[in-house]
């Protein structure tokens, strides 16, 4: 099984990543928790290079999240697949999809992204929030909201849009009310899990 998260940046993904992996693994499924980009070790420079905020040029951009994808479904989400692990990644195909298509084409992006054929999830994850409730969250929780500053709120509303868009044209996309407590967001992922499991 082959499960993504999703949404705008600093929304706790990672957090009710790590809380499904144990869950999960209580119930004895051997799971590995991976991420984009740079989830394999070829591609931390990748990583580096992208989040760096170096290179603006959105085509470049996209084209390296989707080298770094390549390698990292080859080398790291195929190979726990064939093994029969479940395969938590935090972020995919719709970030690329979501976020570089803010810039860029919204079908353009979307048509390119599909062309690659990157194993598709079972379940896509994402938790729906707009940036101004995120940020929120972040500052009642005493974390850093650089992130999002960084990006603006305006973009990181289009980005939430286009997730949004994605959702209505796809049925493994589950969209969670990211504006609820962190137990409730789990409880509700646990159900979606559980569903898929049976
Ligand atoms: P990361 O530190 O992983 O963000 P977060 O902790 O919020 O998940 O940084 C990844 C950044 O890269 C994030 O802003 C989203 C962006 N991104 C894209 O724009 N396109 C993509 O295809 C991917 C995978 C990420």
């Amino acid at each position: 099984m082959f499960i993504t998260f999703e949404g705008i940046d600093g929304i706790g993904k990672s957090t009710q990543a790590l809380r499904l992996k144990a869950w999960l693994e209580k119930l004895n499924y051997e799971v590995i928790y991976t991420f984009e980009p740079g989830g394999c070790e070829l591609s931390k420079g990748v990583r580096e290079l992208l989040l760096s905020g170096n290179i603006k040029d959105d085509i470049a951009r996209l084209i390296l999240f989707l080298g770094d994808r390549k390698l990292h479904v080859d080398k790291v989400i195929k190979p726990a697949l064939d093994l029969n692990k479940i395969v938590i990644c935090d972020r995919y195909n719709l970030s690329s999809i979501a976020y570089q298509s803010v810039n860029l084409d919204y079908k353009f992006v979307k048509e390119f992204v599909k062309s690659f054929n990157f194993v598709e999830p079972d379940i896509n994850l994402f938790l729906d929030i707009k940036a101004e409730d995120a940020l929120k969250r972040l500052e009642n929780r005493g974390h850093a909201k650089d992130n999002i500053e960084s990006e603006g709120v305006k973009y990181l509303n289009a980005v939430n849009e286009n997730y949004k868009k994605l959702a209505e044209e796809n049925n493994k996309i589950i969209v969670i009310d990211a504006n609820k407590s962190e137990l409730e967001i789990a409880n509700l992922i646990k159900n979606y899990v559980n569903k898929i499991l049976k």
